[in-house]
């Protein structure tokens, strides 16, 4: 059957989806070869998505491959977007297959770029040539393209989702095998984004333990930049973002700047916790592509017929307001359709977490009394880390041995958790689920369950080793003594740990060849315990941690109300690793505990104010020694909780706007965040070893309503006595505030509210 399409237009809540035909036919079955065959002079269909301030189209090209053809600033809703046509052959080595930019390039003809897909078939061929099929509109915002190889069963369906008020687009990517033999799959994108010729800056994150959320920022130059984790999970050494924003400030020459405020940029997030890569590449022919999914090395899916891979998805966005307008746009997404309660997550309560006072030695007693510190300050949850169960006294022994430890509480764990509940405040426990201590019960009983290859030395971290999730029966105990554990106690909060990454990732319960499936399936099924466990306790919330801000990314965000950034809480290192993490993540996640000073790490001593000021960036946590306080300790915190609270909403769901970046040596820091009605702003300042008598710079503050009228009052330190007490948004934006700070780790916060 033929349909005859003129233009077909879906429009809802703001965002469309063009399916233009330009007067073209598409057949419904369109056969690939009769797609390879339409003429020149046949008109191919282009596909637009319109959301928010950003447009996506790709096309159809003459030889039936979907083709790239514009992603940026929104376009004119009348806007004839040309069909595509692929590019020419560049000299004998670079043919048309390679030249011309593919949403979806397969390896096979000529391909040199990088490729979203290679597969290998049972014969021994490995070309993969895939052309258009159909397009299926999947919602009123979405659609799915079928491509086909030329001559095998290789069906690959592209997902495309555009929200409507971001303009975020959701790209994944589905492998069908409908040959008659398993084919293995090699390399597989969630998505590949293109750029035309420009002259572009990168961004993106890279870290270690206890030093996470470095901002990196460089010219794209020729060749390939990876980033990418081979760990079998997120990993703190990159983080699966990225951020490229075009510089046309100096067309001439001249470094290549991102910009903060200004610029267009594009930026991407990968929802998947496991070995992932990104490619970014400049091609031959200085186009910009930017591939990335599961990490092809050491991959290889064997997919049996009728089966299909699907991949994680690859969101993408842009932004004419700089990184700072990208990172706005992303933490309004994550807010409203990433986290476990999208579309409005509670503003995390404000915890105490035991682990830097008490480390492994937990105790009822000890612990109570702690608790009773805490609430006495506005503390609302109450954690217990590590050390409260099997036979933990250190790290060397207990993982993987879920019960309560009888000597440190003998009447197990309800009558600490009665006591913080009667103090005002609900119970919180860490659990590190995925591992085990080769010195406990559950690893004497089965040693086959973490990764290994028989015969081969099993390389333990932090004495432990990984149990293989994608192994059912570790599933099971996983999620069967977790639910007994929410079961059985009044448990408002999981702090979900993962402190090493993988070794010898072997899978021997399975064939050989399909042993690789591992680093799919092993996250799988973590998701799949996270989501079942919210299902059946739903009002446990869990925060995902690894070492700090191991383990951070769109995918486990799905599951957790919120993340550990960093094990380094030390108040100053954190404003840097604060400021990166925000480019990827909204301060609504980020976990942020005022501990003690002179600091564990790295010895730097800071008033308890600025330590305060310093966490209540993010979701503030209290994790110090408690009964190492003062009675003046206890009245700053207690003051700065409750000022906090007051303005929390603002902080973590507002628009934030990064005024001074720490990075790069800065002598200061600065953060406002402001109401999305515009009612308040909350304005956070530090200086860091001021030299040569020099002050915080005038700070002209951002996005508030210049015709209203602000009040501005102090929640630490104080401004210049000339300092209006009230005055208009233009007045603030415009003419400024002085704080006249200066000094060795000072800090000042006010509040800016609206006048009605
Ligand atoms: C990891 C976490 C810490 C703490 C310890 C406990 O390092 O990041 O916050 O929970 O484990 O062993």
């Amino acid at each position: 059957m033929k349909i005859h399409l003129k233009m077909r237009f879906f429009s809802i809540l703001g965002a469309s989806l063009l399916l233009n035909f330009l007067g073209g036919r598409l057949t419904e079955a369109h056969t690939p070869a009769a797609t390879a065959a339409a003429t020149a002079a046949q008109a191919t269909p282009v596909f637009r998505l319109d959301g928010g301030n950003s447009t996506y189209a790709f096309g159809v090209n003459e030889r039936g491959e979907l083709q790239p053809l514009y992603w940026g600033g929104r376009l004119g809703a009348h806007d004839n977007i040309p069909a595509a046509h692929s590019f020419p052959e560049a000299a004998s080595f670079d043919s048309p297959y390679t030249t011309t930019p593919q949403e979806y390039a397969s390896w096979g003809a000529g391909l040199f770029t990088e490729p979203a897909l290679k597969i290998t078939f049972a014969d021994g061929n490995r070309d993969v040539v895939l052309k258009f099929v159909r397009a299926t509109p999947s919602g009123p915002q979405s659609l799915d393209v079928l491509l086909k190889d030329i001559s095998r069963e290789i069906y690959v369906t592209l997902r495309y989702s555009m929200d409507a008020e971001s303009g975020i687009l959701a790209r994944s990517a589905s492998i069908e095998n409908k040959e008659k033999q398993a084919v293995l799959v090699e390399q597989a994108a969630a998505a590949q984004w293109t750029l035309p010729p420009a002259r572009y800056a990168l961004s993106y994150l890279t870290g270690r333990w206890a030093g996470e959320w470095t901002l990196n920022q460089e010219p794209i130059a020729g060749g390939e930049r990876v980033i990418e984790s081979r760990r079998g999970t997120t990993g703190h050494q990159a983080n699966p973002w990225f951020a490229i924003s075009r510089d046309d400030s100096h067309a001439g020459g001249g470094p290549i700047v991102a910009g903060e405020e200004h610029g267009e940029v594009w930026f991407g997030a990968l929802a998947w916790s496991g070995s992932w890569r990104f490619t970014i590449e400049k091609t031959q022919l200085d186009a910009v592509r930017v591939t990335g999914g599961f990490n092809p090395f050491d991959f290889g899916y064997k997919l049996p017929p009728g089966e299909h891979l699907d991949t994680p998805i690859f969101y993408g966005g842009y932004s004419d307001h700089g990184l700072g307008g990208a990172s706005r746009l992303l933490h309004r997404f994550e807010i409203a359709h990433i986290l476990p309660q999208a579309p409005d997550p509670k503003p995390r309560p404000v915890i105490y977490n035991s682990w830097e006072a008490t480390e492994f030695r937990v105790d009822e007693a000890g612990q109570e009394a702690i608790a009773e510190k805490a609430a006495s300050i506005g503390v609302n949850r109450f954690v217990m880390d590590d050390g409260w169960f099997g036979q933990r006294k250190d790290d060397h022994a207990g993982l993987g041995d879920w019960y309560v430890n009888s000597e440190k509480f003998p009447h197990g764990l309800k009558p600490l958790i009665d006591k913080v509940h009667s103090l005002g405040m609900d119970f919180g426990l860490w659990v590190e689920p995925e591992m085990v201590n080769p010195n406990s019960d559950l690893y004497r009983k089965h040693p086959e369950w973490v990764l290994n290859f028989p015969g081969r030395p099993r390389s333990e971290s932090r004495n432990q080793l990984v149990l293989n999730l994608a192994r059912p029966e570790v599933r099971d105990y996983i999620f069967g003594f977790l639910d007994k554990l929410l079961t059985e106690n009044d448990i408002a909060f999981l702090k979900w740990d993962y402190n090493r990454n993988w070794s010898e990732p072997g899978w021997d319960q399975v064939p050989a060849d399909e042993q690789k499936r591992v680093y799919v399936e092993f996250i799988r099924n973590l998701y799949a315990i996270l989501a079942e466990l919210r299902k059946k306790h739903p009002k446990v919330e869990i925060e995902s941690c690894s070492g700090g801000g191991g383990r951070v990314d769109l995918g486990i965000l799905r599951y957790t109300d919120e993340v550990w950034p960093s094990d380094n809480t030390d108040p100053f290192d954190r404003l840097a690793m604060q400021d990166g993490f925000s480019y990827a993540y909204t301060p609504q996640i980020m976990m942020a505990w005022v501990t003690d000073s002179p600091h564990w790490l790295n010895f730097r001593a800071t008033s308890l104010a600025y330590r305060m000021l310093s966490s209540m960036q993010g979701s503030l946590g209290i994790g110090a020694n408690l009964n190492k306080w003062n009675a003046e300790d206890f009245a700053t915190a207690k003051r700065l909780i409750a000022a906090y609270h007051a303005v929390q909403p603002t902080i973590v769901r507002g628009d934030l706007y990064r005024l001074i970046s720490p990075r790069g040596g800065s002598e200061f820091s600065v953060t406002e965040t402001v109401a999305r009605d515009k009612n308040q702003a909350v304005v956070f300042a530090f200086t860091q070893a001021t030299q040569e008598g020099r002050g915080l710079p005038l700070l002209q503050l951002e996005g508030l309503d210049p015709d209203a009228e602000y009040k501005l009052s102090f929640i630490e330190g104080q401004a210049r006595p000339d300092t209006p007490v009230s005055a208009s948004g233009a007045w603030w934006m415009r003419h400024g505030i002085d704080l006249d700070l200066r000094g060795d780790f000072r800090a000042a916060a006010f509040q800016l509210d609206r006048q009605h």
